[in-house]
């Protein structure tokens, strides 16, 4: 099958990669001339494990390519994919579906024969109907039917969440596109992969309900981390616990500093207000986003108390700060809250992240940015393990104590063991292990 992707992010490269392995042929369309160019060149603009070997491989085999421009590639397409952002719109929490609009406007004036147009970007119940309209509006003859196909993976192992996916979900009434989603996932049928068929509007929820279940599980265990502090109880025990109970599965039990990222923060405000719009809201998520908002802010007064209250003077080092390991994505990273913070508490702010440096440079002004972990915790009074990235499981610990200040350690993704930490010397607090 012709594929057009129109949207070259996170999503739109790794699925265009995947569907051009899995045969088909694949143009990776993005307004973003830099981005583009780099592709041409071989360089991957994003950092996703897996990613270059994958491109390098379906370029090379004549069945991945690139283009500022998508004419050609749409109208010649089969199907023509949506995967362009559709952050939180400034002011209201609304997603933002502007550019959403620009692609269905784009689309609308170039198709030719039966199009299938398939929605991958995370959007609001209703958005479906709307891409309709606006191409139904420029080409009342134009055969083609709207789709909505979200997409679960996870960055960081987006490769792997995209070729062995738990389900595929598909919004489609129209028996021709139902036919043309079912050839497009066909190869998944290997893993018995189970597709599943709905109507539009809820395929569409069906993603929004799944992030903010995601986005309230880990509110959960944050909250119950919190408890156990006060009581004296292992959060983490208290995770494996219920985790082993298959009713509530052992995923996404990991107390932390609160979730962040390119979905959740933005998804679950969207949902709230789709909810409030519709005149049924959704009080358990409205809980999630204040009770997670509230936790991200008030990490750097975790630093602060490891201190004796005081940052003032203090280097604090800062260990990751991408929202989560294996990616260079900082949108929405609690990072974001924490080291503004420690600034404004007085204190200087040293960090290294194996990835997101580039990134957090424009996003964090005032920040020190270091070469490696060692290098960040050199001359500092406080160490803060952020992301548990790989390489900070593993911390020579004698070398990271005689490089400091003084010994202390906030490990807010509970990497260290309590005890040993104490054992080294360290002063260590942790999330809800007394
Ligand atoms: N990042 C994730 O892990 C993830 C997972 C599941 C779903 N999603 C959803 O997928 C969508 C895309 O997310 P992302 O993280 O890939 O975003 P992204 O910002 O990384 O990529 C979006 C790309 O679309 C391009 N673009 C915008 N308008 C365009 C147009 N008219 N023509 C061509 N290109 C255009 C932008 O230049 C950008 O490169 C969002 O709705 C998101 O919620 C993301």
């Amino acid at each position: 099958m012709r594929v057009a992707m129109i949207g070259t992010g996170y999503v739109g490269l790794v699925s265009g990669a995947c569907f051009a392995d899995f045969g088909h042929e694949v143009t990776c369309v993005d307004k973003d001339p830099s981005k583009i160019e780099r592709l041409e060149r071989g360089e991957i603009p994003i950092f996703e494990p897996g990613l270059d070997d994958l491109v390098a491989s379906n370029v090379r085999d004549g069945r991945l390519s690139f283009a500022l421009d998508g004419a050609g590639a749409i109208r010649e397409a089969d199907a023509v994919f949506i995967a362009v952002g559709t952050p939180s719109r400034r002011g209201d929490g609304h997603a933002d579906l502007s550019y959403v609009h620009a692609a269905a406007e784009e689309i609308a004036g170039l198709i030719e024969g039966f199009t299938v147009i398939v929605t991958k970007s995370t959007v609001p119940v209703g958005t479906g109907d709307e891409i309709e309209a606006i191409i139904r509006a420029r080409r009342p003859d134009a055969d083609f039917a709207v789709v909505s196909n979200p997409e679960f993976l996870r960055e960081g192992a987006a490769i792997e969440d995209f070729k062995r996916p738990d389900r595929i979900v598909v919004g489609a009434e129209d028996d021709r596109a139902q036919a043309v989603m079912r050839e497009l996932y066909r190869p998944l049928n290997l893993n018995e992969t189970p597709i599943l068929f709905t109507g539009r509007r809820t395929s569409e929820l069906i993603k929004y309900a799944a992030n903010a279940f995601l986005a309230m599980k880990i509110t959960f265990i944050n909250e119950m981390a919190d408890l156990c502090e006060k009581v004296g109880a292992d959060v983490q025990q208290v995770a494996r616990g219920i985790g082993l109970d298959n009713r509530i599965g052992s995923k996404f039990l990991h107390a932390g500093p609160g979730y962040g990222g390119s979905c959740f923060p933005k998804d679950t405000i969207a949902l709230v207000r789709t909810a409030v719009d519709a005149g049924s809201p959704v009080r358990l998520i409205e809980t999630t986003v204040e009770v997670n908002d509230a936790r991200k802010k008030a990490m750097a007064a975790r630093v602060s108390t490891a201190l004796e209250g005081d940052l003032t003077g203090k280097t604090v080092a800062l260990l990751g700060l991408t929202f989560k390991p294996n990616t260079d994505d900082m949108r929405d990273a609690p990072s974001l809250d924490v080291a503004p913070a420690l600034l404004a508490m007085g204190a200087t702010v040293h960090a290294f992240d194996p990835e997101g440096m580039a990134e957090a440079a424009h996003l964090l002004p005032g920040v020190v940015f270091k070469d490696g972990p060692y290098d960040a915790v050199a001359e500092a009074d406080v160490v803060v393990i952020l992301t548990e990235w790989d390489q900070f499981r593993a911390l020579d610990l004698n070398r990271v104590k005689s490089l400091m200040r003084q010994p202390v350690m906030v490990d807010l993704r509970n990497v260290y063991r309590p005890g040993d930490m104490r054992a080294r010397g360290f002063r260590y607090t942790s999330i809800g292990r007394s």
